[in-house]
């Protein structure tokens, strides 16, 4: 357990016996100074344009229940000029439009649908009938083709493949599909099986076990966390008692809560078939900082393949503790892949516990490649989201946030403030994050309360960020980063003020045109007047402006 709660922490403290790297780093006193490797490689850039032409299932998996009810592919014709996964050379005129390909899709060989998408276009949608297709439990191989026809020259061709999912109903037990338009997550109400689906935005604490969850074995502190308006719980093993898990988990149901649930490597096919038929089931979780720790670089998918093997029905997750490490072998094992980057009261350079230095190649000082800013952690989720660019993966890998909610221990000089904790969570959506896990439960009562708030505005916030048509952009200026879903006519428009001072922002700047009516919707020390957002000192707030 000791080994377990400390990789959990992002850290190397503890693992010492086990393992004398971290991120493939050492970090002990008088060990030798070898660069870890694993680094990511940037694509190259193209002087001329590249096609990158993707297509995607919108929704995965696809059931027997859905025969009916409209499919779609999803296509993506972005005009780069970098030569990353599937891009290729075309040719277009410099003036007047771009034009349109083409695009045909067929399914394990057979006609799917046929469209027309325009060129440097993302989320086209090719309607299609699952009338035609039988369900498989094996995924359908999708070939995806597009002909580009410019007025002028020849015409060009280009090829892209996918996975179509189209399953048997499960024979028990939920179904979590994830919609590719926004990466959100879709599931039945957790306390009513029979209910519609929904999207499901994940707020919810890493929340131990042992001293807490199994306390007297007093489920009211479930009440609590359902009453927060948290919407998951991702116990954390080990379990004492398999009975008592149970009943939690039924509680939960009860409750509405979700389960993330948590196994290890060692024990995937056992914790899967113990959990796969429960209703609330909303995911799986393998790997707990699976690079942090240098598992081998297959662990992550072997066990996703087995996960999928067993179940199949449910996403799978996992976080990544290092900078920049081995990245496409262990994220290859997750639906959702997690960032713990944990900045708050850190010292970047130097080792606190080992007395070494923390530089690019050597040491640990809980945070890998930070400096010990907010930013460490915008930056890590702008870096995993272009990777996913970089490798094709964008459209079908979605990326969560892990805040800190701890500190005052190893590596970290402070708890941070609940104000803190929402920087760090908004920033986190901010860039992409399209779940919030913060490690860990219980916390401070000034983060617990924040919390609260901010799960009692969830179901606005995620109208938007989870909508499958948002348009989102991101802006930063002064250290104030800015989040913008515009769904219809209205936008929303989330803002966090990295300083510890007060400033404005000013709507104008961001929304061109005459504004509407504002309405704040989310309150962590920030308000509105006269076209202006007045921020506290690590303020932010939540505002939908009408168009
Ligand atoms: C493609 O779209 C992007 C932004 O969406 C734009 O910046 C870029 O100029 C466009 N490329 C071409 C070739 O039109
Ligand atoms: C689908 O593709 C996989 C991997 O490329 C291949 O092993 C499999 O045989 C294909 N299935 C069909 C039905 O074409
Ligand atoms: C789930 O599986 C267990 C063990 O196989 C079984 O006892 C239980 O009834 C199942 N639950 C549901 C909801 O099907
Ligand atoms: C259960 O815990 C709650 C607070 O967490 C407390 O108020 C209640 O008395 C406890 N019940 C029992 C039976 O211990
Ligand atoms: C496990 O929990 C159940 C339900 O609370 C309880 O009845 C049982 O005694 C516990 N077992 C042990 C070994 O503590
Ligand atoms: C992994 O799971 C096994 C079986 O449930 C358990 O005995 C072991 O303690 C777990 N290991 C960790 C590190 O949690
Ligand atoms: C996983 O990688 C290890 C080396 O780290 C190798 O021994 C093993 O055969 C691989 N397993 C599979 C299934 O590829
Ligand atoms: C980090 O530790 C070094 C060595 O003790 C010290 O000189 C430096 O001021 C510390 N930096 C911060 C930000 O605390
Ligand atoms: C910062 O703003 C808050 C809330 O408006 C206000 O109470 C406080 O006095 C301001 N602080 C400074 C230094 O202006």
């Amino acid at each position: 357990m000791a080994r377990l709660h400390a990789l959990l922490l992002g850290s190397c403290a503890l693992a010492g016996a086990l393992a004398q790297t971290w991120c493939g780093k050492d970090y002990t006193v008088g060990s030798p100074i070898v660069p870890p490797g694993g680094e990511f490689t940037l694509p190259a850039t193209s002087a001329e344009p590249l096609l990158a032409f993707r297509c995607a299932p919108a929704i995965k998996p696809y059931l027997e229940e859905d025969a009916f009810t409209p499919a779609a592919i999803i296509v993506d014709t972005p005009i780069t000029y970098q030569q990353i996964s599937g891009a290729a050379p075309i040719t277009f005129s410099s003036d007047g439009p771009l034009g349109e390909l083409v695009v045909t899709v067929t399914a394990n060989g057979k006609f799917l649908t046929t469209g027309v998408v325009p060129l440097n276009t993302s989320k086209a949608e090719l309607p299609f009938s699952l009338e035609g297709l039988q369900t498989q439990t094996s995924a359908y191989n999708v070939s995806c083709s597009a002909t580009y026809s410019p007025s002028l020259g020849k015409t060009q061709t280009f090829q892209a493949t996918t996975a179509l999912s189209y399953l048997p109903s499960p024979e028990s037990g939920s179904v979590t599909k994830m919609d590719l338009r926004s990466g959100s997550l879709l599931a039945r109400p957790a306390n009513n099986p029979s209910g519609p689906y929904g999207s499901v935005f994940a707020l919810g604490f890493y929340t131990n076990w042992g001293g807490y969850l199994e306390t007297n074995y007093n489920l009211s502190i479930l009440d609590d966390i359902a009453s927060r308006g948290y919407t998951i719980v991702h116990p954390v093993p080990p379990y004492d008692n398999l009975t008592q898990l149970s009943l939690v988990i039924d509680r939960m149901a009860e409750l509405g809560l979700y389960l993330m649930d948590y196994q290890n490597f060692s024990a995937v096919t056992e914790q899967v078939n113990m959990f796969k038929n429960r209703t609330n089931l909303l995911l799986w979780y393998t790997g707990d900082e699976p690079d942090g720790s240098g598992d081998p670089l297959n662990a992550t998918s072997i066990a996703y393949d087995l996960i999928y093997s067993l179940d199949g029905y449910h996403p799978v997750s996992l976080v990544l503790n290092c900078q920049d490490y081995y990245f496409p072998e262990y994220s290859s094992g997750a639906d959702i892949l997690m960032q713990d980057t944990y900045p708050i009261g850190i010292n970047a350079t130097w080792s606190v516990e080992y007395n070494t230095e923390c530089t690019p190649d050597y040491g640990c000082c809980g945070c890998d490649n930070c400096v010990g800013d907010f930013e460490d952690i915008s930056n890590r989720m702008d870096e995993f989201r272009e990777r996913f660019e970089v490798l094709g993966w964008d459209r079908t890998k979605a990326l969560w946030t892990v805040p800190q909610a701890f500190g005052d221990s190893q590596f970290w000089n402070e708890v941070p403030s609940g104000k803190e904790w929402i920087v760090q969570s908004i920033l986190g959506v901010n860039h992409g994050g399209l779940g919030i896990v913060p490690w860990n439960a219980p916390t401070t009562d000034d983060i617990t309360n924040s919390a609260t708030v901010l799960g009692k505005a969830l179901p606005t916030l995620k109208s938007f960020i989870l909508s499958p048509s948002a348009i989102s952009k991101q802006y930063t200026a002064n250290r104030v980063d800015v989040g913008l879903w515009t769904v219809g006519t209205q936008t929303l428009v989330l803002v966090t003020n990295l300083n510890y001072f007060n400033t404005t922002l000013d709507l104008a700047t961001l929304l061109p045109g005459a504004l509407g009516q504002v309405t704040q919707v989310y309150d962590s020390g920030a308000s509105y007047a006269d076209g202006q957002i007045q921020l506290e000192s690590v303020g932010t707030g939540g505002f939908v402006v009408g168009l």
